[in-house]
């Protein structure tokens, strides 16, 4: 595998450098990407609707395939959001635009996404959400988050500068992305920062490949934190399969190559969280 192993060349940034007539670029190396993407109210207020007079009624667990511990109040749940009827279809249009647009902004690659599960999560006091990343049916797969309810007493807490001590509570409920084990003294030795602590929004949507592993932290107060979660499987075209394979290998196996590895047919891996 692995015919343009190189072919990414790197973007190097000029930046401007008025002294002695040098020209300076700076090649910033990035591990991965993490698309955010805000959803106009309208579009989160049916979406809501559609939850409270439709999803929360038929109350179709999900938490079986999943590690979310949603269980403190009456109302903690984690419930199957089909995309059989029109909002759901209209869901899955969106979902799929996303999917699309990340890959294509982000990583620079035209590969077709296809959002196929989706579940909502429905948190209380206490609820929270361990360490995981998401299984997904293909080679590469994108995972998302979609906050649909924020309760006060996680809405006032501050996004810019987290603090964590004197045991201020300031990340609970936050969403607390990890992609590598950097520590301080990393950092300060030029080692890059590994880590972030998301506040939730109302209308946001973040969307990041599904090996990202994450959590949600606990929160303590009165209300709902509801939220909407979906994976994608990633379908490569084949001119991009193509560019990844060595002539000998794209005449040996064809197209589709790592959409075979990736035992696309094999919808039998039911891992989604
Ligand atoms: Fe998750």
């Amino acid at each position: 595998m692995g015919a343009n192993i190189f072919k990414n060349n790197p973007h190097q940034e000029e930046v401007d450098s008025d002294e002695n007539e040098m020209k300076f670029a700076i090649w910033a190396i990035s591990s991965h990407s993490i698309g955010r993407v805000e959803l106009p109210m309208g579009v989160i207020d049916e979406v809501n609707e559609h939850i409270d007079n439709v999803i929360i009624p038929k109350h179709d667990d999900f938490s079986e395939g999943l590690i979310g511990q949603l269980k403190n109040d009456k109302k903690s749940a984690q419930l199957n959001f089909p995309f059989d009827d029109d909002l759901g279809k209209q869901c899955k249009l969106i979902f799929d635009t996303v999917g699309d647009t990340f890959l294509a902004k982000g990583y620079q690659r035209q590969s077709k996404t296809d959002c196929y599960q989706c579940w909502t999560n429905h948190a209380y006091a206490g609820d929270y959400n361990p360490y995981h990343d998401h299984g997904v049916q293909t080679t590469a797969g994108l995972s998302g988050v979609l906050w649909l309810e924020v309760p006060e007493c996680i809405e006032k807490l501050d996004e810019e500068n987290v603090s964590l001590n004197n045991a201020s509570g300031g990340a609970d409920g936050f969403l607390h992305l990890v992609w590598g084990t950097n520590n301080r003294k990393d950092i300060l030795r030029l080692h890059p920062n590994t880590e972030a602590a998301v506040k939730p929004k109302v209308g946001t949507m973040l969307v990041f490949p599904n090996w990202l592993k994450h959590s949600v932290f606990p929160f303590f107060g009165e209300g709902e934190r509801r939220s909407m979660a979906m994976n994608w499987n990633i379908y490569e075209t084949e001119k991009e399969l193509e560019s990844w394979m060595t002539a000998r290998e794209s005449s040996k196996y064809g197209i589709s190559q790592l959409n075979r590895e990736s035992g696309i047919s094999d919808k039998s891996e039911k891992n989604e969280d």
